[in-house]
Formats: C-alpha cells, structure tokens, sequence
C-alpha cells in the first residue's frame, strides 16, 4: 500500500516532468510540425504603380528601368513598417532609425539585412500581384 506521503512525493516529481516535457516539446513541435505559412497576394492596379516607391498592405513596389520591383516593408530587424524618403531616395525605419538604400539594400542601422524581396507577377488586366508568404 502507497503511503499518502510517498503519494503525493510521486504525484509532484512526474507532474514536474510532464510539465519540463510540455515546456520542451511545444516549441520543437510548433516550430517543427505546426508551422502555418498563409500566404496573401496585393495587387497594384494600373494606377497604383507610378508612384516612386508605392506602399501597399505592407509591400512595396517600385518601378525600375525595365520593370518593377517588390520589397516587403517590414523591418528584418523588429518588423516596424519603414518609410520611403523620396529626397534621400532611401528607406527608413522609424524604430531604430535603420536605412536601406532603393533597391532594399541595407545601409545602416541595427537591422543589417536587405529587406525581403518579393516575387512580381504581371497580369493581363494590367495589374501586378505581389505574394506575401508569412
Ligand atoms: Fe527597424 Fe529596429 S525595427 S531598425
């Protein structure tokens, strides 16, 4: 017969070991496993798209010479929406004060990556769809 002492003793050491197992497997599972990538698309309608450094849904699109160009406009350092300066023709961050040259190249500030390009897709009505995968 198991004493109520050697009871309960039993009852909080495998209590603590679930709990240390939960505590590790969660996030090796979620990470592994569980992992949800939704993806939405932004579309810039013609009259969307002449604009030196449009904004839209967190994507932007720039125009270039022989195309057009998609940056996602979060921050890779804390994930602040950055801003397009059109004097300095540079992007910056209002969190940290990180900048990015035109093309989403990293110049300064804590950030120290691109920003994310992301792929552009002409359509035939004229517009262009962006995918963004989160
Ligand atoms: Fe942009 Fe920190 S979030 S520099």
């Amino acid at each position: 017969m198991v004493e109520r002492r050697e009871f309960i003793r039993k009852s909080v050491l495998w209590g603590s070991y679930a709990l240390g197992a939960m505590a590790i497997g969660y996030p090796v599972f979620s990470f592994i496993g569980f992992r949800k990538i939704t993806e939405y698309s932004v579309i810039f309608p013609p009259d969307a798209q002449h604009a030196r450094a449009n904004l839209r849904e967190g994507v932007y699109l720039i125009p270039e010479a022989n195309g057009f160009r998609a940056l996602s406009g979060k921050c890779p350092h804390l994930g602040c929406t950055v801003n397009f300066d059109p004097v300095s023709e540079q992007f910056k961050c209002p969190c940290h004060g990180s900048t990015f040259g035109p093309s989403g190249t990293w110049l300064s500030g804590p950030a120290g990556r691109n920003l994310h390009p992301l792929p552009v897709k002409s359509k035939p009505n004229g517009d262009i769809e962006i995918v963004v995968k989160i």
